[in-house]
């Protein structure tokens, strides 16, 4: 199987999945990218289970609609019973990179609304360590400089991401050679750069489940306890 087999795969496992889940009532949220496009085409064949959904970009509401599922403003719902989408690695605490496709930050906001954050994304996704993909920054423009400055302190290289420009109007930065060793303690120290929005990091709020593609099937990791419990 070549990649993009496996992000057709584990997009139908998690419609597979979600399925005894949904209600007539039920809002699915929907992520964004190649694997979150695969996971929209094969959500628009069972769109009767479920009344409607949130979408972490513009994008994504487009494809939605194109189907004639609902896409729903994420401030007219009150739950989300399940949030999917892909990512650009996942450790075995299912802490992710996210932001290759530059909506981390509607992502991080619909993931944080949803019951449950199921993670779809093929085997090159898996790392034990992250952060040789380079993590996704958002930043507001005229921050740009001074935000860049700062990750250098942290251990980074940020590279502007030209020519993008986000939903919400903001630019990217590409912070290359971080090795990851406290993702939390990265996601916090990143937020509280004056100008940063948001960074591509989901460890604070990893994802519940990862539904992981391999060439012998698709696994269902489930996120380990917490140290203690
Ligand atoms: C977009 C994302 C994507 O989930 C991530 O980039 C993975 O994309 P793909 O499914 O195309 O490999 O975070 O911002």
């Amino acid at each position: 199987m070549n990649q993009d087999q496996l992000k057709q795969a584990v997009a139908r496992a998690a419609v597979e999945y979600i399925k005894p889940k949904l209600e007539a009532n039920s809002i699915v949220g929907v992520g964004t990218g190649s694997t979150a496009n695969y996971f929209i085409d094969f959500l628009a064949e069972i769109k009767g289970l479920f009344d409607g959904t949130v979408a972490s970009s513009d994008a994504s509401a487009e494809r939605l609609r194109q189907h004639g599922i609902p896409v729903y403003d994420l401030n007219t719902i009150d739950n989300m019973v399940v949030y999917v989408d892909g990512a650009d690695e996942s450790n075995p605490r299912l802490h992710l990179i996210k932001g290759g496709g530059a909506a981390l930050t509607r992502e991080k906001i619909v993931a944080a609304v949803a019951d449950e954050f199921v993670c779809i994304a093929d085997e090159s996704k898996w790392v034990d360590c992250l952060g040789a993909f380079p993590l996704p920054v958002e930043v507001i423009p005229m921050a740009r400089s001074q935000v860049a400055r700062e990750l250098v302190k942290l251990g980074g290289d940020p590279v502007y991401r030209q020519g993008v420009t986000t939903d919400n109007g903001n630019i990217i930065l590409d912070v290359h050679n971080l090795r990851i060793e406290d993702p939390v303690a990265m996601e916090m120290a990143i937020n509280q750069i004056v100008g940063v929005v948001t960074n591509g990091l989901f460890a604070s709020r990893p994802a519940d489940v990862l539904l992981l593609a391999r060439a012998s099937g698709v696994d269902t990791l489930h996120k380990p306890l917490p140290i203690g419990d």
